[in-house]
């Protein structure tokens, strides 16, 4: 193998430009050419290559974002449009493909592989939805920014007895609000993993204040059935003396410059791919388990579904007492 593409592909995640430097700097070290595929999918479909070189990837370590751009591709997940891309990433004279994305990109991936070509995934996701690793590249930043916001709501709210309904992302699952929940101290907790009526929410702040409590904190998940503003609403209707505010953090936490641990997540995880890429591997992610980078299989991380652990759901209760 001598020359390699990287693409980075679906929402991007602080830590995606830290593995590309590294997956770069670990290519050249193996003497191989690296060829940028901007804008994901959609790139590869438009041919946008671009030659990546040593300093090409030089100060990027600390930005959030990613340089090489990312997009969703409707065409890509056509079979005429994986075909395309296949045509193209041989045109372009690219004989192995790293991706980074989220679970869908993965699935592109995976597409590829299917069609023979030498595919490795490296999972990046603020959401942490993807089977098969403990950790996605962004997830630790995305949190640092919940609970940063989450300390300053605290001081306003506690300040006027108020409760704040605190909405975060995550589109199907709930792990940015379950462990910001924890990590922050939240008074409740609704997550897309566990059925929530809405009068749960009143009671819970009546309670917490008949504990003496002087606000409430409460971290909803995008993917939760009910919304922040649609649970304020029923608050306001059902309880108008709990005063609430609503803050949605919205695509704050996917921005922001990657935390130490996803520095180190993204070096490592770029090392690996590049390094499993040579070694003739295709069709996997690399993963973490425990303290180990490992490879996982994509057909494995793409069958299933990864939820948030109760266990932190049931200690959160308990916590916020
Ligand atoms: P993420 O990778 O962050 O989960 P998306 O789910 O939007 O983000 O996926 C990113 C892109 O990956 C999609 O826009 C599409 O081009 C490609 N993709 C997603 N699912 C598939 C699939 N089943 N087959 C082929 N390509 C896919
Ligand atoms: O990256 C995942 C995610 O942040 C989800 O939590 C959210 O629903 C989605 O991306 C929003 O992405 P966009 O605004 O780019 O469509």
């Amino acid at each position: 193998m001598n020359c390699i593409g990287i693409l980075t592909s679906g929402g991007d995640a602080p830590g995606m430009n830290a593995c590309v430097r590294a997956v770069v700097r670990t290519a050249m070290a193996q003497h191989l050419q690296v060829k940028a595929i901007l804008q994901g999918y959609e790139g590869l479909l438009k041919c946008y290559f671009q030659d990546l070189r040593a300093r090409d990837v030089g100060g990027i370590i600390q930005k959030g974002g990613t340089i090489l751009q990312t997009a969703r591709c409707q065409e890509f997940y056509t079979t005429e449009g994986q075909d395309h891309g296949l045509k193209n990433l041989r045109y372009a004279g690219i004989e192995g493909l790293i991706v980074i994305g989220g679970d869908g990109s993965m699935r592109g991936a995976l597409a590829l592989h299917q069609r023979g070509f030498p595919v490795i995934g490296i999972p990046a996701s603020i959401d942490n939805d993807m089977w098969g690793t403990n950790l996605a590249i962004g997830v630790d930043t995305a949190l640092n920014t919940i609970v940063e916001a989450i300390d300053k709501l605290r001081d306003t709210a506690s300040s006027h007895k108020r409760a704040f309904i605190v909405e975060t992302m995550g589109r199907h699952c709930g792990y940015l609000a379950l462990m910001s929940g924890v990590i922050g101290g939240a008074e409740m907790i609704i997550i897309p993993e566990v059925e929530t009526p809405m009068e749960e929410v009143a009671d819970t702040i009546a309670e917490a204040y008949a504990r003496g409590k002087t606000h409430a904190i409460i971290v909803v998940a995008e993917g939760a059935k009910y919304n922040a503003n649609q649970i304020a609403d029923y608050v306001a209707q059902h309880a108008p003396e709990l005063q609430t505010r609503v803050t949605i953090l919205g695509h704050v936490q996917r921005g922001g410059r990657p935390s130490a641990f996803d520095r180190l997540l993204s070096a490592r995880f770029g090392v690996q791919a590049v390094e499993a890429l040579m070694g003739g591997a295709s069709g996997e992610m690399v993963a973490l388990t425990g303290r180990e980078i490992v490879t996982v299989l994509l057909e494995e991380v793409t069958a299933h579904k990864r939820g948030a652990n109760l266990d932190y759901y049931r200690m959160a209760k308990m916590l916020a007492k």
